[in-house]
């Protein structure tokens, strides 16, 4: 694709450290891909406009009470009604993250969900961290990473 720069954008929340790390852990396996630029915001921080402008989105979460972060869902509270009326997002690839102490599943279908009603295509297994982040989980994040951006950098989503 010569110098057309891809753009990964990566959301996340965090607490207490998990989730930022595997974050900037996909960032970095996302930057290793030639022609790609990388975006990595708190959710909090995060607009439509970062949406609109991804070709690949990564969303990271922690799982709190059995459901992703509030400021997680806050993202898609904000975004979700214009987003409807922006063709653009249909179709974007996305891969998912969670931090969970013992188990993660209810943050990532409720997360998979609302991914649906956007549209997005999921393109790559999530990762799910139980526990603290070993070196084995830092590794599959960076793969994450890596695979989306050099799937969007190929155009083959
Ligand atoms: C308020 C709260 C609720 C939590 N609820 C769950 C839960 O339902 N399931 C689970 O596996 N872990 C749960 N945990 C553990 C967190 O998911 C885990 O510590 C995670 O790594 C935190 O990520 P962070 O460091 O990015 O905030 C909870 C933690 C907190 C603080």
């Amino acid at each position: 694709m010569g110098h057309t720069v891809c753009k990964i954008l990566i959301i996340y929340h965090s607490q207490s450290g998990n989730t930022q790390k595997m974050a900037e852990q996909v960032a970095r396996g996302a930057k290793s891909v030639e022609n790609v630029s990388v975006t990595l915001k708190r959710a909090t921080d995060a607009t439509l406009q970062d949406l609109l402008e991804c070709d690949g989105l990564a969303i990271g979460s922690p799982e709190y009470f059995g459901y992703m972060a509030g400021l997680v869902k806050d993202f898609f509270d904000r975004t979700y009604n214009e987003a409807l009326e922006r063709k653009e997002i249909f179709k974007k690839p996305y891969v998912v993250f969670i931090s969970a102490g013992n188990d993660g599943t209810g943050a990532l279908s409720h997360i998979e969900r609302i991914a649906m009603g956007y549209q997005f295509k999921k393109v790559y297994a999530p990762v799910i961290a139980r526990g603290a982040i070993d070196q084995e989980i830092l590794e599959k994040c960076e793969e994450l990473g890596g695979t989306i951006a050099a799937g969007c950098e190929a155009g083959i989503y």
